[in-house]
């Protein structure tokens, strides 16, 4: 099979959309991924897969801090801003504050995820990057960006009401704690996650 019929067939699995962020020697970085995939609860680990292309490739070493920023149905543009080559500041006009070990936390987010880069794994034309997640955030109100077939788009209606994620805590409950943590870690507070 080649190349376009299968980033066709995997069109087809729907994701949600990342700005993958680090700190670099010339300033932020960050990359939009849709290759985030939960990987161990003990020990939390996530994983995510970049191509060898990437402009900022060489920074992912083991050792280094990233934020996987999940973005919200309000973020679109940020995704194409993230995806799209030759921008020379990605960050410009984006509201981002330094997280903990200087990771850029892109603003008004669904969830953060900072992680440290613990492995890194061969596979074909990206390479797999298996990283520990330290610390996370969420903000229960907002709605996911989602990717399909080549397009952006937003949630639907639930099937059921039973299950799911009915104990996350509210966005006004959750910024309080974040702003602790990310303070406790000697960076300014995540007040975006304030509805
Ligand atoms: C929704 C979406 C998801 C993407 N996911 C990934 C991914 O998981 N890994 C990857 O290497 N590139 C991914 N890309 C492509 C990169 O965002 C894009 O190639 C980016 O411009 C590369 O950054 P660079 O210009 O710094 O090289 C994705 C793009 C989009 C629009």
């Amino acid at each position: 099979m080649d190349g376009a019929e299968l980033r066709g067939l995997m069109g087809h699995f729907a994701t949600g959309v990342c700005v993958l962020t680090t700190d670099s020697p010339s300033g932020p970085y960050g990359i939009t991924v849709n290759s985030l995939t939960s990987l161990s609860l003990q020990p939390p680990l996530v994983l995510f897969c970049l191509d060898h292309q990437v402009g900022g490739f060489a920074l992912f070493q083991p050792g280094v801090h990233v934020g996987l920023n999940v973005l919200t149905n309000r973020q679109s543009e940020i995704s194409r801003v993230f995806a799209r080559r030759g921008v020379a500041d990605r960050f410009r006009g984006v509201p981002w504050r330094e997280g903990p070990h200087k990771v850029p936390l892109l603003g008004d987010t669904l969830a953060v995820l900072v992680c440290q880069v613990e492995a890194t794994h061969p596979g074909g034309d990206h390479t797999i990057f298996v990283a520990r997640v330290e610390q996370g955030w969420r903000d229960a109100e907002a709605h996911p960006l989602l990717f399909y077939r080549g397009s952006y788009r937003t949630l639907g209606q639930p099937l059921d009401t039973r299950g799911g994620d009915a104990a996350a805590p509210s966005a006004a409950e959750v910024a309080p704690a974040v702003d602790a943590a990310v303070d406790a870690a000697g960076a300014p507070g995540l007040g975006n996650l304030q509805s």
